[in-house]
């Protein structure tokens, strides 16, 4: 009798905490990033939203443009959030295989358009991200930290090769990366992140890991626009003015290519995504990634349909409520200096 009166207890306990809208426990995460324009931003919203997100570090990866400046430009992006409790690792400076590639003619030589850049105060955290990604991943309670892939996946391809065992530490895996059904953006079938080392993305696939893409898809239905730009500007913050001038620089490249009157801010979606999955559809796909030479090196083949009948391997995300996501990053951009 006693113990019935407990469990109604309990039930009744947690239906007032649910009722009473108790916060969700903060999603435990590492952020893999090689900034990078949109990295930046994607960078602001987590950083503006620690209730939800406990950043345990910040990990770099070169890609857009060098290790070194990727690694500047991220402790930069963490000293104008005033988050620099937060530590940053540097990892690879080059692919796992492919001869390395940057993308300086979108991001700029620095790799942060439309902004100065200068030295950040607080420097790297000891010890190289991959290193720091096995030690975390491993010791870490059974399926608890998420990883959001920001850039090539190198750092978490390097770690998974020399300890698979963990694997049993993360809890998912959200990349942005892939294209499939309106081609690429580095050549006509690949987007940069997989272009830039598919052999990773290989290694990151074939773990098992619990996986969720946001290609582009996704990302090029959720572009700037004047007002959108505006909505940002009017917050009248360091931040705002930041990432305004950053996206203005950032987006002419694809709005002249692509002949659209805004850019997608790619990387910034991994971040709402994980704040308000609500705004975002896809569905569980058997997706390869070709890394052999030739046209399709970096392709991202996705059997949306099922014709291969093969058993899913990761969450392709297609749609995406573009004002929904500006709401959220205006508000979120609303909380940092
Ligand atoms: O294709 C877009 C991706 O490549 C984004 O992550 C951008 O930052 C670049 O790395
Ligand atoms: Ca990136």
């Amino acid at each position: 009798m006693l113990n019935c009166a407990k469990r109604l207890l309990q039930g009744v306990l947690l239906m007032s905490m649910l009722s009473a809208g108790a916060q969700a426990a903060p999603i435990d995460l590492i952020i893999d990033t090689d900034p990078g324009a949109d990295d930046v931003v994607a960078l602001f919203l987590a950083m503006a939203s620690p209730d939800e997100l406990k950043i345990r570090a910040i990990t770099t990866v070169a890609g857009n443009v060098r290790l070194e400046k990727t690694s500047r430009n991220a402790r930069l992006a963490r000293e104008w959030a005033g988050r620099e409790e937060i530590p940053v690792y540097a990892g690879a400076p080059r692919p796992l295989l492919r001869t390395p590639i940057y993308a300086a003619d979108i991001h700029g030589e620095e790799g942060l358009p439309g902004v100065a850049v200068s030295e950040p105060q607080k420097g790297l955290a000891n010890g190289n991200a991959v290193r720091y990604l096995i030690d975390t991943l491993s010791s870490a309670k059974p399926h608890s930290i998420t990883v959001a892939m920001l850039g090539p996946q190198t750092n978490l391809a390097l770690a998974l090769i020399e300890a698979p065992e963990i694997v049993n530490g993360i809890k998912e895996v959200i990349v942005m990366g892939g294209a499939h059904f309106n081609g690429g953006n580095i050549t006509p079938v690949a987007e940069f992140n997989l272009f830039a080392d598919p052999h990773a993305a290989e290694v990151v696939l074939k773990s098992g890991v619990k996986l969720t893409y946001l290609p582009l898809d996704v990302t090029h239905k959720v572009l700037t626009s004047e007002a959108r730009l505006k909505q940002i500007a009017d917050l009248n913050n360091a931040a705002s003015k930041r990432v305004v001038d950053i996206l203005n620089a950032y987006v002419k490249a694809d709005m002249k290519h692509y002949g659209i009157p805004g850019g997608p801010v790619h990387d910034t979606t991994v971040i709402a995504y994980l704040l308000k999955p609500e705004l975002f559809t896809g569905r569980q796909v058997f997706m390869q990634v070709d890394s052999r030479d030739g046209p399709t090196f970096g392709q991202t083949i996705t059997d949306w349909y099922g014709t291969l009948k093969q058993p899913g391997n990761v969450t392709w995300i297609t749609e995406g409520d573009a004002q929904g996501f500006f709401d959220l990053l205006s508000a979120r951009l609303a909380r940092l200096p």
